[in-house]
């Protein structure tokens, strides 16, 4: 099974944790694609929900599905978050942001009661950093500065990037990519990095997973945090 064939089964599972009447918050990727094109069937079928998006491509894509979204500065009481990730450790903490959403995405997984992560089994690390770097979401101002910081901290720092410009995320902020080795101490890391001023937020969710459902060649596997 190719890549997409794994995440097309990731989202038929992932969609059977929705349910009627709920309110859902989704998650932005390739995967999420996935998980939302799903729904459009069972929404014709009379499934009613309404969501929060965490990106405009997903909102979009969530109103082609039929879906109704909140709007963004409603009280909301998400009932499950769905989002991929970039990585997952065995303790389900994740690397995500590499779409760049990954501000909107905390806020949503930290409304939601229930946090349900979809990925495929490439996403699977024992430890996480080494081959795929964790986004931080920075203020602009004084971004090289922190960038010289950052590296203090023992790792590479690059600025992200898009069509040979500084990348931009959704709500005026950069994302410098921090290139670690691995990462032995995620929750350190995390409020290390949250207390350092220019900081908006890290890719870095320690804690946050309920539930991940994972597409492998042999099938799904659903973990639990430990
Ligand atoms: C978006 O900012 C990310 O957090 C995504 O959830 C993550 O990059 C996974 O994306 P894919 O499903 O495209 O791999």
């Amino acid at each position: 099974m190719d890549r997409d064939a794994l995440k097309n089964m990731a989202a038929d599972a992932a969609v059977e944790y929705v349910k009627d009447g709920q309110i859902v918050g989704w998650g932005t990727g390739s995967t999420l694609r996935f998980v939302v094109g799903k729904l459009s069937g069972r929404i014709k079928k009379g499934l009613r929900i309404r969501g929060v998006a965490t990106s405009l491509e997903t909102a979009r894509l969530a109103r082609e599905a039929g879906i109704p979204l909140l709007a963004d500065d409603a009280e909301w009481v998400v009932d499950l978050a769905l989002d991929g990730a970039d990585q997952v450790d065995p303790r389900l903490n994740l690397i995500k942001g590499g779409g760049g959403a990954l501000l909107k995405e905390k806020i949503v997984a930290a409304a939601a009661t229930r946090f349900v992560v979809v990925v495929d089994e490439t996403k699977r690390v024992p430890v996480l950093g080494g081959s795929f770097p964790l986004p931080v979401e920075v203020v602009p101002f004084g971004w090289r500065t922190l960038a010289k910081r950052l590296e203090r901290l023992g790792c590479r720092v690059t600025p992200r990037m898009k069509d040979g410009a500084l990348f931009v995320t959704e709500v005026g902020h950069y994302i410098l990519d921090l290139w670690f080795s691995k990462i032995d101490d995620p929750i350190r890391l995390e409020a290390e990095l949250e207390k350092t001023p220019g900081v908006v937020c890290t890719g870095l969710f320690v804690g946050r997973a309920d539930l991940a459902v994972v597409a492998t060649q042999q099938g799904i596997v659903t973990l639990t945090r430990p």
